[in-house]
């Protein structure tokens, strides 16, 4: 049994405490926005937000979560996430888009501490995420594209 926020909403989920976050997202809770890449930390296509940080909900267990508060991609916002999102609209970042939630949860974190990055800070942020269709020239551009719009 555990007992934590997903998107405001507080759930509280009768499955074993080593069940992965992304199992409890996706098969429990059906938020599908959240997606299964590699399942051990490698890909970052998992990755959604706990207690506003980026983590890889394959490798987080729901019993670690107890009054914990989880941010998936159906419930991301804030001035951030909204210049990443109308960025990667805007320069129509995704190709298959199997990857794009988590690039936008890893942009999300690195917009809201790093408000104006360097192309070294979004490789270092970004690294983590890996895009099997190589958008990453677009994922930088539409990155600098939202900080651009949140400097005003
Ligand atoms: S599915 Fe979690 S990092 Fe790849
Ligand atoms: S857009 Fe296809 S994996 Fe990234």
């Amino acid at each position: 049994m555990a007992s934590f926020t997903v998107n405001g909403k507080s759930v509280t989920l009768d499955v074993d405490d080593d069940t992965p976050l992304l199992w409890a997202l996706r098969d429990e809770l059906r938020l599908t926005g959240t997606k299964f890449g590699c399942g051990i930390a490698q890909c970052g296509a998992c990755t959604v937000m706990l207690d506003g940080a980026p983590v890889r909900s394959c490798q987080t267990q729901v019993g670690t979560l107890d009054g914990a508060e989880i941010t998936t991609i159906e419930g991301l916002d804030g001035p951030e996430a909204k210049a990443v999102q109308d960025a990667w609209t805007a320069i129509d970042v995704p190709q298959c888009g199997w990857c794009q939630s988590g690039q936008v949860m890893s942009a999300t974190a690195l917009l809201r501490d790093t408000p104006k990055p360097s192309d070294a800070d979004i490789d270092n942020a970004m690294w983590g995420n890996v895009c099997r269709c190589a958008t990453y020239t677009r994922i930088r551009a539409a990155i600098h594209d939202a900080a651009d719009t949140l400097e005003g």
